[in-house]
């Protein structure tokens, strides 16, 4: 069974720029309804006027963006009930995808920053799932479509915080993908690598002398596409990029050699 974008009802999170944005034109133009959540309101204007110039086949009424910020419960209730409005109660995709990251040693940041990014990178993800349940036990083929990160599967220093995010979003996906495998709602957990977006413009707590290391970089569309694939063919998982693939299978044969390899880096 394949997950078939054309009259089905998705809802992306984090639309307004990088792998969410480039997803929602390609859900679009594939003929899928799509409710597009972010905080930037301009962002997914520009969206929704781009999707109708590339799509022939009225995206303009298949866009519904829903303005705000995930962490808000009143956003995500908003966020379902649009959605629910679409095909009487059916949702046959959830892409939880919104996230931030932060740069720099523990032992320097505020408790603060740890607590934003769990709040967007994986309560809110999480609560949007729960509420999202009953209209995806009515979809076609659905499917949950969580944004994780190599650093999912394979921790680094200084992004201890984006780090455990993305851990605890692992570890939710793979719980959920077999407690609700009797239902036929699949969970599929993406993994970028270093991916070219805003992600490093938008920071939070970090100084501006932190940099990032990384082995090569896959543009922000070419993660839709890998997104989308793995969405169609309802995966359990896929890793992106081959810096991302040698990093995280490395990790899984030996720990102790990336272990000593990132202590010497
Ligand atoms: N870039 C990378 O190197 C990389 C690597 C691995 C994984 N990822 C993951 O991929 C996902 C997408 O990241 P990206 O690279 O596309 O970054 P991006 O260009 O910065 O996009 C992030 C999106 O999330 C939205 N967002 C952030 N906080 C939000 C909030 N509180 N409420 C609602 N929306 C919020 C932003 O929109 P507004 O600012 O308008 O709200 C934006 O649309 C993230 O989960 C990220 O962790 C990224």
């Amino acid at each position: 069974m394949r997950w078939e974008p054309k009259e089905s009802v998705a809802i992306v999170t984090g639309a307004s720029s990088g792998i969410g944005r480039c997803l929602c034109r390609r859900l679009l133009r594939s003929g899928a309804s799509v409710v597009a959540n972010a905080r930037r309101e301009e962002r997914l204007l520009e969206l929704q006027d781009s999707a109708d110039n590339a799509s022939a086949d009225n995206a303009e009424q298949r866009f519904f963006p829903v303005v705000g910020d995930v962490t808000d419960p009143t956003v995500r209730q908003e966020i379902i009930r649009v959605a629910g409005s679409i095909r009487s109660g059916e949702l046959d995709l959830l892409v939880n995808n919104a996230g931030i990251g932060a740069l720099g040693p523990f032992a320097d940041a505020e408790p603060s920053r740890l607590r934003r990014i769990m709040e967007v990178n994986f309560f809110a993800p999480v609560e949007l799932t729960r509420l999202a349940l009953d209209l995806l036990r009515r979809g076609r083929a659905p499917v949950i479509c969580n944004l994780c990160s190599v650093l999912g599967h394979r921790a680094v220093p200084d992004k201890s915080e984006y780090c455990a995010s993305k851990f605890a979003m692992h570890g939710f996906s793979d719980s959920l993908r077999a407690e609700l495998a009797p239902t036929g709602i699949q969970v599929t957990l993406v993994s970028p690598s270093t991916t070219e977006s805003e992600f490093f413009d938008s920071l939070i707590d970090t100084d501006a002398g932190q940099t990032s290391k990384s082995i090569g970089s896959w543009p922000a569309d070419r993660v839709a596409k890998a997104t989308m694939s793995a969405i169609r063919a309802r995966r359990s998982e896929v890793i992106c990029s081959l810096g991302g693939k040698a990093l995280v299978y490395a990790d899984r044969l030996s720990p102790p050699i990336v272990n000593a390899v990132l202590k010497k880096s």
